[in-house]
């Protein structure tokens, strides 16, 4: 079981989480994310297979203007200190999307992923946001597993299109 408890201070979100299965206990603050993240978030998503777009909308010039973007809403999960997961949450004034979700591996299946989720969704509902989406490639059945965990319904008669400038982006 986990017991979580959440405070906003000067914006930032702390979350203390219990791990007490096994006896064991992790500290897991979330925050928003600062450029000081940038790196450590790139190595993330890398370590975690997450396709990722460093020339395009990832690049740390794209990131830094996404962060000063009312409608984002990027959360950094952090254990002593270390970066272990992140959100890349969004809105568009009519649905919220998450991106870029990843947990380091050795934090998996502690419920953080479920908490940065959670905190995203309080932030939607705050922004009057009802419909919370997102994108998964259909060769990550972990991933739908996770979703469909907490709730999501998974849409099979609904096929991705996008138009793109160039495919970096
Ligand atoms: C998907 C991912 C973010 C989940 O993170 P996590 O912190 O391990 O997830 P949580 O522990 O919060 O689990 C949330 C729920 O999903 C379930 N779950 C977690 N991992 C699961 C798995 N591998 N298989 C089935 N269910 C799983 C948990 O049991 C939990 O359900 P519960 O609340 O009913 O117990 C993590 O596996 C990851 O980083 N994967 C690689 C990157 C990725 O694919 N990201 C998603 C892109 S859309």
């Amino acid at each position: 079981m986990f017991k979580f408890s959440s405070l906003f201070l000067n914006n930032t979100i702390e979350v203390i989480s219990m791990k007490q299965r096994e006896g064991n206990k992790i500290a897991v603050i979330i925050r928003k994310m600062t450029m000081k993240d940038y790196d450590s978030l790139i190595e993330l998503w890398k370590k975690g297979n997450i396709p990722y777009r460093p020339q395009g909308r990832d690049s740390k010039k794209n990131i830094r203007w996404q962060l000063q973007q009312p409608n984002c809403f990027y959360l950094i999960a952090e254990n002593h200190g270390t970066i272990i997961g992140v959100i890349l949450g969004t809105h568009d004034g009519r649905k919220g999307w998450i991106n870029r979700l990843v947990i380091t591996p050795a934090y998996r299946r502690k419920g953080i992923a479920k908490r940065l989720i959670e905190e995203f969704e309080h932030h939607l509902t705050a922004a009057g946001i009802n419909i919370v989406a997102c994108l998964i490639e259909d060769w990550n059945a972990t991933s739908m597993d996770v979703f469909e965990r907490l709730g999501y319904t998974k849409h099979t008669d609904i096929l991705y299109f996008s138009k793109r400038k160039n495919m970096k982006i």
